[in-house]
């Protein structure tokens, strides 16, 4: 392949900041330049990005997916090898409050991501169309729920999803199937499950109570907190991705996930037993006292797990955290970092984004 470049949507956000940090900071890619087009939703913060926001090899720009012209310009203007996929909205109960944003970025973001990325394919040399890949991070919330003794999802389970946010993966995940199919595009999905770690928004379960312990706030558990979510620590997800774009089939999909079922009451006691420890003096000890039952979700589903065999067998993956490494880990990282959290429960980093990286970023 001439080019070296990758493209990546959504860097700014929780998963997408972790891929581009460990892309420019840790891994061999260092040298290889990566594009971070993000539109800065509320979800979007560049202050995850601040240690490669001088990296020669790291371009911004502010850009939305759903803008043709834009992503045509970028496309054309930086030859990329490759385009990984993470820009959505993602957050399950904004989409039951609000579809729209979901239907927008999620199915209209990605159709039109992928017609401007079939359009730029077409106009590569053979090896470069051969070599350019379309990466498309998914979820597992597009196989709907599992029943207790359920065998976890496969890359065969079929489809059936239940919220609005998941309706709207599993539809993008369709298109992305069909340009493959249809035109030729070498596109790859994942399909991930329940990930968290640094830099993950306080409105997810994991980093809001861990925010919300930390100041004596209550822990909400949505109905008996008998849910089951299979966790995966961000770190392993990106590195699945990584291996997933140098090795993996075109028109495959690689459920990625870490065998570590836990149900929301599990978790919820963990993190408050790991507070406990690191945190002996605080006047919220234990704090398990601050855990709240409250009303359950609309439509929430009851169990998801992945069976990551494919993944493991083609391309030799296998997580490097337990949920009891990773937790522990991401824990610590909250409570090593203070002012990413102020910034973000004030909402102050989206005015400081404005002022401080408007000079870095690519019109
Ligand atoms: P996130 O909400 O933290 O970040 C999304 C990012 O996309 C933000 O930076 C936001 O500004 C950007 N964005 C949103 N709409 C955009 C648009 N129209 N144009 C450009 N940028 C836009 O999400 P996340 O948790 O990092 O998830 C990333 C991807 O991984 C999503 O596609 C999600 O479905 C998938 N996924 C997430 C999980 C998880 O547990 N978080 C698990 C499996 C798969
Ligand atoms: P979440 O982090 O929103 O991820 P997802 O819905 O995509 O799995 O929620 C994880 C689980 O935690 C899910 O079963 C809903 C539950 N939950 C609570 O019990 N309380 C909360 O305040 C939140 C945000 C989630």
């Amino acid at each position: 392949m001439t080019q070296s470049s990758i493209l990546v949507t959504g860097g700014a956000g929780f998963i997408g900041s972790n891929f581009v940090l460990d892309w420019l900071q840790s891994s061999q890619d260092s040298t290889r330049p990566l594009i971070n087009v993000d539109c800065l939703t509320y979800a979007g913060n560049l202050k995850n990005l601040e240690g490669v926001a001088t990296h020669p090899g790291y371009t911004f720009a502010r850009a939305d997916i759903c803008d043709r012209e834009r992503m045509d310009e970028l496309l054309a203007k930086h030859q990329p090898r490759a385009i990984v996929h993470f820009a959505a909205e993602s957050h399950v109960d904004r989409s039951i409050l609000g579809p729209e944003a979901f239907v927008e970025t999620n199915v209209r973001g990605t159709f039109v991501l992928l017609e401007a990325a079939r359009a730029y394919w077409n106009r590569l040399s053979e090896q470069d169309r051969a070599a350019f890949r379309f990466l498309h991070v998914s979820t597992d919330e597009v196989y709907g729920s599992l029943g207790a003794e359920d065998p976890a999802f496969c890359e065969t389970t079929p489809y059936a999803p239940n919220s609005p946010y998941s309706a709207t993966k599993a539809a993008s995940d369709h298109m992305v199937r069909a340009y493959f199919h249809t035109y030729g595009l070498p596109a790859i999905i994942t399909n991930c499950s329940n990930n968290y770690g640094p830099y993950h928004f306080p409105e997810k379960l994991i980093p809001l109570v861990i925010t919300h312990a930390l100041e004596g706030k209550p822990l909400p558990i949505y109905g008996d907190g008998l849910n089951v979510r299979d966790w995966l620590y961000v770190g392993d997800h990106c590195a699945a991705l990584r291996l997933v774009l140098e090795r993996g089939r075109p028109g495959e999909t690689y459920n990625v996930g870490g065998r570590n079922e836990r149900s929301n009451r599990e978790v919820v006691e963990t993190i408050c037993e790991i507070l406990d420890e690191l945190r002996p003096g605080s006047q919220h000890c234990p704090h398990k006292q601050l855990i709240r039952f409250v009303k359950d979700r609309p439509g929430h589903d009851r169990r998801y797990a992945i069976d990551a065999t494919k993944l493991e067998r083609e391309l030799g993956w296998r997580p490097r955290e337990t949920f009891s490494t990773g937790l522990r880990k991401t824990v610590e990282w909250y409570l090593d970092h203070p002012a990413w959290i102020a910034d973000v429960v004030s909402g102050a980093y989206r005015k400081w984004m404005e002022q401080n990286y408007q000079d870095r970023i690519e019109k």
